[in-house]
């Protein structure tokens, strides 16, 4: 089968490189794709944004599956057009991805449901939200509705810093008509991240993960869209993963088929494991990244048959296999990031891949016939190993075998899991 593959960052390459390995893929197309999948697919230059190039383009090479990495195309529609089209795509449609595009839907069908989360209320003005954090106090989380890129949650220690995270969303960044914020609780607890398969009615448990969201070792500095993360979640025991599955997924999967937009997809529940039990945190509705590079280090399982299962819209005869490994993916970042960064270094040598280490590409570009770091996130170093420590181990070694001047990264990643592995 031939397949086509949105998007250009380090979970994508990761994707194709998995969907390559398949023994039913035919062409493996990626748009716009990046040098590192351009060792696994062809790239094309597609407009990605531009729906109707996108099903021209499916419609001339008679592609069977679209795989769509990232979730602006998501929430602006592309999966609907190709559906619309007839083309088989594996990613929810506009009013399914509303579960990552807007906050307060995704809190209201919460209540409605009775899904455990940090209680909340939905603002369109600034005086109202101010008047609330005012009388509940701090800490307080304020959160921008949309798709913001990472940036639009403020996790308030004072409430003088929420109230000017509430200035920035109706006046800043996010602001304009028709902005709305949620102010919630603070949740306390161990973060982790759990991933499904989901075809609309069920929910294929896909893995968890840990994300190391704060630029420098011992999570300071600010959030990014994550430096490195793990698989398996050492604090996702068996229990938990079920109990999320039965509070959390199963009822969502139910609400959005009663509001009429079933999911179909990728669901990545981010959670807070509280005193009071595992509590929703958001939603996002494709792989992590960099947790998918952890993820598909484990699956043992042809990825390609599951995405189509999905996308068809019956899962429930597939079975995966997963190796016994962990999985550790370390990113190198550009200097500056998640602020201004530099671009255009050179990155003179990457280590070859092995069987238990593979360096996947993010932000990377040609360059004549140099690689230079393009991207904030430029590689995401990924590897496997019989426990964190071995996984991590083996990352470590191989970021040090980079040749690249313009980097930094955390040289922390997993170390919470290692601890407890150690006692
Ligand atoms: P997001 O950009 O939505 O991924 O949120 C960024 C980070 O903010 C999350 O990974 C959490 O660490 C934190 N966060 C979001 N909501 C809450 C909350 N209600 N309580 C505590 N931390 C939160
Ligand atoms: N690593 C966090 C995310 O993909 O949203």
């Amino acid at each position: 089968m031939d397949v086509l593959l949105i998007g250009s960052g380090g979970r994508e390459h990761a994707l194709a490189w998995k969907l390559a390995k398949s023994p039913e893929i035919g062409a493996l197309y990626a748009a716009p794709g990046n040098p590192g999948i351009a060792e696994e697919a062809e790239l094309v230059p597609l407009d990605v944004a531009d729906h109707a190039a996108v099903v021209a383009f499916c419609r001339d090479k008679a592609i069977g599956l679209v795989v769509v990495g990232p979730e602006a195309p998501l929430v602006a529609g592309l999966a609907d057009a190709l559906s619309d089209a007839g083309i088989r795509v594996f990613g929810p449609s506009a009013a399914a991805a509303r579960l990552e595009g807007s906050k307060g839907f995704t809190k209201d069908l919460c209540t409605l449901h009775d899904i455990p989360t940090a209680r909340y209320r939905r603002f369109n003005n600034a005086p109202d939200a101010k008047a609330y954090i005012q009388e509940t106090g701090a800490p307080v989380v304020v959160k921008a509705d949309g798709l913001a890129a990472g940036k639009g949650v403020t996790v308030a220690a004072t409430k003088d810093e929420a109230l000017k995270a509430i200035d920035a969303c109706f006046d800043g960044d996010f602001g304009g008509p028709g902005a709305e914020v949620v102010v919630e609780e603070f949740l306390e607890g161990e973060e982790a991240s759990l991933f499904c398969i989901c075809d609309g009615e069920r929910a294929l448990f896909f893995g968890t993960a840990q994300d190391h969201k704060r630029a420098f070792d011992r999570d300071r500095g600010p959030n990014t869209g994550g430096m490195g993360a793990y698989s398996p979640a050492l604090c996702m025991s068996d229990q938990m993963v079920r109990r999320v599955m039965r509070e959390i997924v199963e009822p969502t999967l139910k609400g959005m088929r009663e509001a009429g937009s079933p999911f179909r997809g990728v669901l990545y529940a981010g959670l807070m494991l509280t005193e009071a039990g595992p509590k929703l945190i958001e939603y996002n509705v494709r792989f992590g990244d960099p947790e998918c590079q952890a993820l598909m280090m484990r699956l043992d399982s042809d990825l390609l048959p599951v995405l189509i299962a999905a996308a068809d819209g019956d899962v429930s005869t597939v079975t995966l296999d997963w190796s016994h490994d962990a999985a550790l993916t370390v990113v190198m970042a550009a200097q500056g990031y998640p602020g201004a960064y530099e671009q255009g270094t050179e990155i003179r040598h990457l280590p070859p891949q092995t069987p238990a280490t593979t360096v996947f590409q993010a932000g990377t570009a040609r360059s004549g016939d140099r690689l230079v770091a393009s991207g904030g996130r430029v590689l995401a170093v990924t590897a496997r190993g019989r426990s964190v420590r071995e996984a991590a181990r083996r990352a470590y070694a191989a970021v040090e075998a980079v040749d690249w001047d313009g980097g930094f990264w955390r040289s922390d990643i997993g170390h919470r899991a290692i601890m407890i592995e150690e006692r």
